[in-house]
């Protein structure tokens, strides 16, 4: 496919760096922008990574930018098709996506209304946590239709479950299908109905028990890592995640994803952005696909619909 179009990333932390460079080697990209808050930072990384591009042998240019309190710089964004936030406190140990909500609700406010106004046609993707919050705030602030504004949570959750069942099995990943749903966090749904081993069910390869284990761990699957880290939350796999539901809405591949978006009736659950399959194209989500699920998976998203529905209600006032 012919290189064009300019993504945009906010925040050029381990996330936003690491998407950027995903984004850069895909080289489908005219223009990668990586902007931050922090002077030099964003420009002192666009350097690096332009450096990388003979070596890597891609020629998508990445163009840092530092941004302003009252926006200055943002003309950067004029124009993308894409713009990922990334901006925002990581977890710490012990702490839980919760803890950042004010603080990262803050930040989401400024960075929203930067994008309305440089990028208004954009399709955002929201990375920042608590993710299901902060893209509903993403969505409120920018105005913006709810198909066009989506959370990356579960692609990453199920890459996770996916390595896991791998590890487990000491199969290939690409063997390997699991799905899951809900929300990014105590309501994450692993749908096990859905996973399968070279096409067989995941059932018939392990007991209720071993599968039981695997969700647990792909539930705490950002707190493991936090833990081992101490600062700093993931980013390689975040980045990947979120770097692949870039690629599919430029290529406007209709690929389905496990995403964050809004429900509008699908499951009989409407108004609430929630973890679900969804169709990506050039506007962002093209339609929720809804996956069969058993009465107990059913009934899990439900509870995570509640849950998250409770949560984003009262977002406007952060
Ligand atoms: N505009 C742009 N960038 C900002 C802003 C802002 N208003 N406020 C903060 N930043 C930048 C910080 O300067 C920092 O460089 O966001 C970056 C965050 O980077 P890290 O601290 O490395 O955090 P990271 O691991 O990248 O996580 C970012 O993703 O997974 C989530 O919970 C995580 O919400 C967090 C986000």
């Amino acid at each position: 496919m012919a290189r064009s179009g300019k993504v945009s990333v906010i925040g050029a932390g381990f996330y936003g760096s690491t998407t950027a460079m995903r984004l850069a080697e895909y080289d489908i990209f005219d223009t990668v922008v990586l902007t931050d808050v922090i002077e030099g930072k964003p420009e002192g990384l666009a350097l690096d990574l332009n450096q990388s591009r003979w070596v890597e042998g891609f020629e998508t240019t990445v163009v840092g930018q530092t941004t302003g309190p009252n926006g200055e710089g943002y003309e950067a964004i004029a124009g993308s098709e894409i713009v990922v936030i990334t901006a925002g406190l990581p977890r710490r140990p012990r702490r839980s996506r919760m803890d950042l909500i004010e603080t990262n609700a803050r930040i989401m406010r400024a960075v929203a209304e930067n994008i309305a106004v440089h990028a208004p046609e954009a399709v955002v993707i929201n990375v920042a946590n608590p993710l299901d919050e902060m893209t509903a705030l993403a969505q409120i602030v920018t105005g913006f239709p709810h198909h066009r504004v989506i959370g990356q949570a579960g692609m990453l959750d199920t890459a996770r479950f996916t390595h896991f069942v791998a590890e487990k099995l000491g199969v290939p990943v690409a063997s390997v299908t699991t799905l899951t749903l809900g929300s990014h966090g105590d309501t994450m749904v692993p749908v096990a109905s859905a996973c399968a081993v070279d096409g067989k069910p995941l059932s018939d390869l392990l007991s209720a028990d071993e599968i039981e284990e695997l969700v647990v761990r792909t539930r705490n699957g950002g707190a493991e890592v936090v833990a081992l880290l101490k600062t700093g939350s993931a980013y390689y796999a975040p980045s990947a995640a979120a770097a692949r539901m870039a690629k599919a809405v430029h290529e406007d591949s209709g690929a389905v994803m496990p995403v964050c978006a809004w429900v509008d009736g699908e499951y009989g659950l409407t108004g609430a952005y929630l973890g679900v399959e969804a169709e990506l194209g050039r506007e962002g989500i093209r339609r929720v696909v809804e996956t069969p699920l058993t009465d107990a998976e059913k009934a899990l998203l439900v509870e995570a619909y509640e849950a998250v529905k409770t949560k984003q209600a009262d977002v406007t006032d952060l």
